[in-house]
């Protein structure tokens, strides 16, 4: 067991002395107060959407102080804001953050539009501060094992790659959510809620980018309990083409019976394919012609990176929630100074709404679209304090 990678205790104790806030008492705002905790900090102050509702959250969650407002957050003894609140609020709360100084984790979908989540990078950016966004799925170790395989060329040239994110929590028509209505969760649904962790692992693991795509949504329910003429799309098939040469293809669901959480990849090399699947983390599948096998996570004979984030030994099974640890705890050694690689920025949530829009937008025209290469999109000094 003493090979396991763990944190320092230098680091351990360095991130002990931050405090988190959050913003949020939903289901996010645990997982993060969680993780916060496993880092080693105490988790400060929680904003949500009432007094009486930050009251209660803060006590389920073991938070010392709830706030009514955001001013008196921010003016409080706290450095790091966790942002768990419905997308349309994660602009406007993120950009009062950075502009007082403190570090942000904001949940994704980093904006509800592009120029939302370019506002926020750009100012992050600026003024220096450490701004990530939770693509958990890059800290599962065998996530880490599947890019290092890639990168190592055991694949070969990448040929296709085939993704999907099915759920079901959304399949009947009396199922309904806040992320329903584009005023509070944004114009794309399903594809900004889940096909946004699926882009970035794609991306991620084989370190290539979406160049083009060509997408259909559905909306299967127009009425739902309480959202009616809802607009949000149920479902997203995408084909799309990387700049490495690959071909790939995408389907996102929140109407898919019987699936959970079920997130795939699956990518073919000349030489080798591996599979990857969400729910059961802790193995790889590598298919050769003669002898496919699966890789069960062991620490001992993992990538050093694979390695650093196997927090148990082989055989006592890490899931989701270890996964969300690792990525609080790198997002706290990035804000002490000590970044570590694969660690999801803001320039990564932006990526993956421009992704986004790119199939809306296909979808809306019939058309193949082209995404623009570079990682940024441009905003003005102008916009930026707009
Ligand atoms: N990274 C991941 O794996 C992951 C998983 C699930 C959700 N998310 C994201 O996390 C965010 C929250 O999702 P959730 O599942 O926790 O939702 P939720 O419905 O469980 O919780 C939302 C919380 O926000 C509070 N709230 C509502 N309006 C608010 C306001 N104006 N200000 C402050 N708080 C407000 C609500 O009272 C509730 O406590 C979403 O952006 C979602 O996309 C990320």
């Amino acid at each position: 067991m003493s090979n396991v990678a763990m944190n320092t205790d230098v680091s351990m104790a360095q991130r002990s002395a931050l405090r988190p806030a959050f913003i949020g008492g939903g289901f996010m705002a645990q997982v993060h107060s969680v993780a916060a905790r496993a880092a080693g900090a105490t988790p400060s102050a929680l904003l949500s959407s009432s007094l009486p509702n930050a009251k209660a959250a803060a006590e389920r969650l073991g938070v010392t102080q709830a706030f009514e407002s955001l001013d008196e957050l921010l003016s409080s003894d706290v450095d790091v804001i966790h942002i768990c609140s419905p997308n349309a609020t994660h602009a406007p709360y993120a950009l009062r953050a950075l502009e007082a100084g403190k570090h942000v984790i904001c949940e994704k979908p980093l904006g509800t539009n592009i120029h939302e989540a370019a506002r926020m990078t750009e100012l992050a950016r600026q003024l220096g501060l450490t701004a990530t966004v939770p693509f958990v799925y890059r800290f599962h170790p065998m996530v880490r094992e599947a890019r290092d395989l890639v990168r190592r060329n055991m694949l070969g040239a990448v040929l296709t790659i085939q993704g999907g994110y099915m759920q079901d929590w959304l399949m009947d028509a009396s199922n309904d959510d806040w992320r329903v209505d584009a005023e509070l969760g944004g114009a794309s649904r399903v594809f900004a809620d889940i096909g946004s962790h699926l882009c970035d692992l794609i991306e991620f693991v084989t370190d290539d980018r979406i160049v083009s795509l060509s997408s259909r949504t559905r909306v299967v329910h127009p009425n739902r309990a309480h959202n009616r003429n809802v607009t949000t799309e149920d479902l997203a098939a995408v084909i799309f083409e990387t700049a490495g040469g690959a071909l790939g293809t995408l389907v996102v669901s929140q109407l898919a019976p019987g699936r959970k959480n079920r997130l795939t990849i699956e990518i073919s090399g000349q030489t080798r394919s591996l599979a990857f699947d969400q729910e059961q983390p802790e193995s790889l599948w590598l298919g050769e012609r003669e002898g496919s096998r699966t890789i069960l996570r062991d620490p001992l004979l993992l990538s050093a990176d694979a390695a650093r984030l196997s927090r148990l030994p082989a055989g006592h099974p890490q899931g989701y929630q270890d996964a969300f640890n690792a990525f609080v705890a790198d997002s706290y050694d990035a804000i002490l100074g000590q970044p570590a690689d694969g660690l999801p920025t803001f320039s990564d949530g932006l990526r993956a709404v421009r992704i986004t829009e790119a199939v809306l937008a296909s979808a809306r025209s019939g058309e193949r679209v082209s995404l623009e290469t570079e990682s940024t999109y441009k905003i003005s000094a102008d916009e930026l304090i707009a």
